[in-house]
């Protein structure tokens, strides 16, 4: 077929009436298409989806709604918190493969969900629900029902510790879109992104908090995330993170002590604990900081991962403080990867980054002198200063910790 003749209005995309899970979508759902949403037990998985089925339900669409861990009673008790019910939203209490696609080819709904695939098990083969081969074979036969009938489905999988029972990890060659959500289970925000989606231009991140009434949109992300820093702490320090498109800055907080053990403990919470390991040994190298001896524990807070090197130098300031028992200036803010040797390197998209600091209304700046050779960014209220090595970040904290 020549490419000119494609027809592209298949991709139409459903809005599932929650904006933050159109935005990690690449704008909604795509007709046909299958998308698993994963996320530890608790998190809210099964109240965004049942969300997002109302939502779609009551702009028309039929939903058919499979939950294999729930009773239509408690789903229905619980919706009723969420907003109004239609007539549109069929619950089904099943665990059998073959029983959900012989329902959904006979109703071909607008959106198919399925709570979870850990839950649903096809009876043609003899191993446990749960287990590997089960969920491929489900997420298999459900890839055949979305492309073949086109019925968009969502699948709930729960990311479990135990080995032994098959993650998401397993599906994620298997399915069009994956969408991670994250937090701490007994903090009100909740993260969305999407790690994979063949539908969408770049990884993409949402926020939402959870509410008495559900998952609520977070008008201004950075905000909450900053609100509850501690004034005049030493060990906490601003980082501007990029998430997909969008810069979000948040609190990084590193705690350096006395050790409590022959071996000193490392913690790293929301980063990778071999980057935490290796910005540290070059701190010790570079600057001569007595970290090895000490006990060491880094936090971002919120419940963000940070998965970017940009944060490195986040992390090596939040080090020095705590280190010197100095508090940093609260309007400062840094960013920029950190190489072997301690020289600072350059990070995609400073502009945004600077641009999310500056509408936050921080002093100053601290970020990678080459960001600065490719262009020379201006803000009235922003302060900006480009570092080269770790030797220049030491130095231009000195004068920022307060004594
Ligand atoms: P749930 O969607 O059941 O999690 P998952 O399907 O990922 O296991 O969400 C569970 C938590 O969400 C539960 O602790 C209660 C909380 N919650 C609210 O705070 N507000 C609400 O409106 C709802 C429905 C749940
Ligand atoms: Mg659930």
């Amino acid at each position: 077929m020549p490419i000119t003749a494609v027809d592209t209005r298949a991709l139409h995309r459903v809005s599932c009436g929650l904006a933050e899970l159109d935005r990690v979508l690449g704008g909604g759902l795509v007709p046909g298409s299958l998308v698993l949403v994963s996320g530890d037990p608790g998190i809210g998985k099964s109240t965004l989806l049942l969300q997002a089925s109302m939502q779609i339900a009551n702009a028309g669409g039929v939903v058919l709604y499979v939950s294999a861990e729930e009773s239509p009673e408690q789903i229905r008790s619980r919706a009723v918190r969420l907003g109004p019910l239609s007539d549109h939203l069929l619950l089904l209490a099943e665990t059998s493969l073959q029983a959900i696609v012989d329902q959904a080819e006979r109703l071909r709904p607008q959106a198919l969900v399925i709570d979870s695939i850990q839950t649903i098990a096809s009876e043609e083969l003899e191993s446990p629900p749960g287990s590997l081969s089960q969920v491929r074979e489900v997420a298999v036969r459900l890839m055949a029902l979305a492309k073949g009938k086109g019925v968009t489905t969502l699948v709930i999988g729960h990311i479990t510790k135990d080995g032994s029972i098959a993650g998401p990890k397993a599906l994620e060659h298997l399915v069009d879109a994956v969408v991670f959500m994250e937090g701490e289970e007994h903090q009100i925000h909740r993260l969305l992104r999407t790690r994979k989606n063949r539908f969408g231009p770049t990884p993409e991140f949402g926020v939402l908090e959870m509410t008495e009434a559900g998952l609520r949109e977070l008008a201004n992300p950075s905000e909450v995330f900053l609100a509850q820093r501690p004034s005049g702490a030493s060990g906490s320090v601003v980082i501007p993170i990029l998430e997909g498109s969008r810069p979000l800055l948040v609190e990084l907080q590193a705690l350096v002590a006395v050790p409590g053990a022959p071996i000193p403990r490392r913690v790293f919470n929301g980063l990778d604990s071999g980057r935490g390991a290796l910005l540290l040994a070059v701190l010790e190298k570079r600057l001569g900081l007595h970290v090895s001896a000490c006990d060491v524990y880094v936090n971002v807070v919120g419940g963000v991962k940070v998965e970017e090197t940009a944060a490195d130098l986040g992390l090596a300031a939040a080090v020095l403080s705590s280190a010197k028992n100095l508090p940093l200036d609260p309007g400062l803010t840094v960013f920029g990867e950190i190489g072997l040797a301690g020289e600072v390197r350059a990070v995609p998209m400073a502009e945004q980054r600077l641009q999310e600091a500056a509408r936050l209304g921080l002093s100053h700046c601290l970020l990678p002198q080459h960001n600065l050779d490719r262009a020379q960014p201006a803000f009235s209220s922003l302060k900006i200063t480009g570092l080269r090595n770790l030797e220049d970040l030491a130095r231009e904290l000195e004068p920022r910790c307060k004594t």
